[in-house]
């Protein structure tokens, strides 16, 4: 697949998404209402917000019982998606995913708790309109949907909260079937600023113009890293990914404030509500049909491949040794 410019910036991105809408393309299928969690236990990072409070609520009336693992709006966002699911079965956890020791504080607790997750998914997400440093000195898109996101996979799966024997000290095989993980990603991927061995992982500046290349950028480490973790996990705990296409969500929140009222205008219109976006996510969680199967990456409904360039072995097992230094920074 070769690069387009179509994501490039803020501009170009909100059209291409919304033409994306409109390609008729082939479904991977659709999530039947009995194909439910009862038992199982999922947890989800972003859940007090957009795409993923509408996929906690569906989870949870799914029958799974949900841990909302968010850096705001606990306990409110927990309470509306206990009333919207008409479950008990949801528990917030706090997470700052800008910041590896509270993501490590998440695991210990799940650890001390002896929580063992069957799905987990990382739908955290954020697009700010200018650089800003996580705690740790990333630039915060790349220290979000990288950086956390493989200290956090990693941390579940040495400790065994997904089972596996594949990281896991003591590897405990899955209870019946095996557990899923689900990366929220970005078709902007295709068009962020290329991986660069040499200078990965450096900040970088940006204004708000510049600010999807970034974006783009940091989609695509996430992608390359899950290409690599599915291959390390040899099946025994099935990776997928995923681009939601356009959400009315609060993703355009660090938008320059010139934008935000055309953008929101365009966003209530045009772009799909948290709930039909989270299709994607719930399938990839919940569908029966793809039991056994791992590596998915669905842009809506449809399969696709990542990026060939986060997929090339050379690439992803040099983003992934770099990642084990990144996730080790105090
Ligand atoms: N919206 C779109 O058009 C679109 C398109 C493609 C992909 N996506 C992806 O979809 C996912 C969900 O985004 P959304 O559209 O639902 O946006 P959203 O409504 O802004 O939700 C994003 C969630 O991520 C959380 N988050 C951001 N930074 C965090 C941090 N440091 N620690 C913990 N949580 C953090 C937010 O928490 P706070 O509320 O505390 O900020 C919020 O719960 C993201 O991965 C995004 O990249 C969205």
């Amino acid at each position: 697949m070769t690069d387009t410019n179509s994501y490039g910036n803020p501009v170009t991105a909100t059209l291409s998404g919304i033409a994306d809408l409109f390609r008729k393309k082939e479904r991977i299928g659709t999530l039947a209402d009995n194909e439910r969690l009862d038992g199982k236990t999922c947890l989800i990072t972003g859940a007090n917000s957009g795409l993923g409070k509408a996929a906690a609520i569906e989870l949870a009336k799914r029958g799974a019982r949900v841990i909302m693992a968010c850096r705001s709006g606990i306990p409110a966002a927990g309470e509306d998606v206990r009333q919207a699911s008409g479950s008990e079965r949801v528990e917030m956890l706090h997470v700052d995913l800008s910041d590896l020791s509270s993501v490590r504080g998440c695991v210990e607790y799940l650890d001390q708790h002896g929580i063992t997750l069957d799905r987990v998914i990382l739908n955290a997400g954020i697009v700010p309109n200018k650089d800003v440093a996580t705690a740790q000195g990333f630039e915060l898109m790349f220290g979000v949907h990288f950086v956390a996101n493989m200290a956090l996979v990693q941390g579940l799966l040495e400790t065994g909260l997904v089972a596996n024997s594949a990281f896991a000290a003591q590897g405990k095989a899955a209870r019946d079937e095996r557990p899923r993980i689900v990366f929220v990603a970005s078709e902007a991927h295709r068009s962020g600023t290329p991986i660069d061995l040499e200078s990965f992982g450096d900040y970088v500046e940006y204004n708000a113009m510049a600010s999807m290349a970034q974006y783009g950028h940091s989609k695509r480490a996430l992608l390359s890293y899950v290409a690599e973790l599915t291959e390390r996990l040899h099946g025994q705990v099935d990776v997928h990914a995923l681009c939601p296409g356009p959400v009315d969500s609060n993703i355009a929140r660090g938008a320059p404030g010139w934008v935000k009222p055309v953008l929101g205008f365009v966003m209530g219109k045009l772009f799909r509500s948290p709930a039909e976006a989270s299709e994607p996510v719930l399938f990839l969680a919940c569908a029966h049909a793809i039991e056994g199967e791992t590596g998915i990456y669905l842009h809506l409904m449809t399969r696709k491949p990542i990026h060939e360039q986060a997929t090339d072995p050379a690439v992803r097992r040099a983003v992934w040794a770099k990642g084990q230094e990144f996730i080790r920074r105090d």
